[in-house]
C-alpha cells in the first residue's frame, strides 16, 4: 500500500514561485522556523545551523535579485568544516531542516520555493549583509514562502523504478 503520508506531502511539496504578497503572520512564521530546529543532525559541529528570516520590503529586495518576488524568505547558512564527511552531513542536516519548514508551511496553506543556484555576487552580498563570514558559514540555500497565487496542482508521481529497487 502507498506510504499515505509522503504521498500527500509529496503532493503538494511542489516548488512554487507564484507566491501572494499577504503578509504571513510572524508567530506562524516563527513556528515554521522552529520546525526546522526538529531535523536531526550530525553530532559535529551541534549547532550546524545559521537561519534567517526576512519579512516585508527586506524580503522583497532580496527575492527581486533572484529575479522573484516574495515577501517572505529564510535565508539558510550551513558551517563549513574542512572534513568532507562531516560537511556532508552538514549539508544533509540542513536541507532536513529545509525540508521541515516546507511541510510545517503547508500546513498553514503555506507553499514555498526552494533557491539553491546563487551566484557568487549574491552570495558575497548576503555574508556581507548579515555579516555572516565566509570561511564558516557558506549561504546553501534561499526558501522563499508565501500563500499560493495560484492553484497548486498536485504533483502525479512518476514512475521511479529507475532510481530505486530492492534487490
Ligand atoms: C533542494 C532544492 C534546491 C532547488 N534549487 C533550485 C534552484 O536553485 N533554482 C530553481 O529554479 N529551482 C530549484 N529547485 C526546484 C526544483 O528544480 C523543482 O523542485 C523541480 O523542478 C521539481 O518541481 P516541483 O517542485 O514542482 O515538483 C530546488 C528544489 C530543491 C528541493
Amino acid at each position: 500500500m502507498e506510504n499515505k503520508i509522503i504521498y500527500e506531502f509529496h503532493r503538494l511539496l511542489r516548488n512554487t514561485d507564484k507566491l501572494a504578497l499577504k503578509p504571513i503572520p510572524k508567530d506562524i512564521l516563527e513556528t515554521i522556523l522552529k520546525a526546522g530546529t526538529y531535523a536531526p543532525y550530525g553530532q559535529n559541529p551541534p549547532q550546524p545551523w545559521k537561519f534567517i528570516a526576512l519579512t516585508g520590503n527586506r524580503a522583497l529586495d532580496i527575492s527581486k535579485k533572484l529575479d522573484r518576488i516574495s515577501n517572505t524568505l529564510i535565508l539558510c547558512f550551513c558551517p563549513k568544516v574542512k572534513d568532507y564527511i562531516n560537511q556532508l552531513t552538514n549539508y544533509g542536516s540542513t536541507f532536513a531542516a529545509i525540508h521541515n519548514f516546507r511541510i510545517q508551511a503547508l500546513s498553514y496553506g503555506i507553499v514555498s520555493y526552494v533557491i539553491t543556484e546563487v551566484d557568487e555576487s549574491f552570495r558575497d552580498y548576503i555574508h556581507r549583509e548579515f555579516n555572516i563570514n565566509k570561511n564558516d558559514y557558506e549561504l546553501i540555500a534561499v526558501v522563499l514562502l508565501g500563500y499560493p497565487a495560484i492553484k497548486i496542482e498536485p504533483k502525479i508521481p512518476t514512475n521511479r523504478d529507475v532510481i530505486w529497487r530492492v534487490e
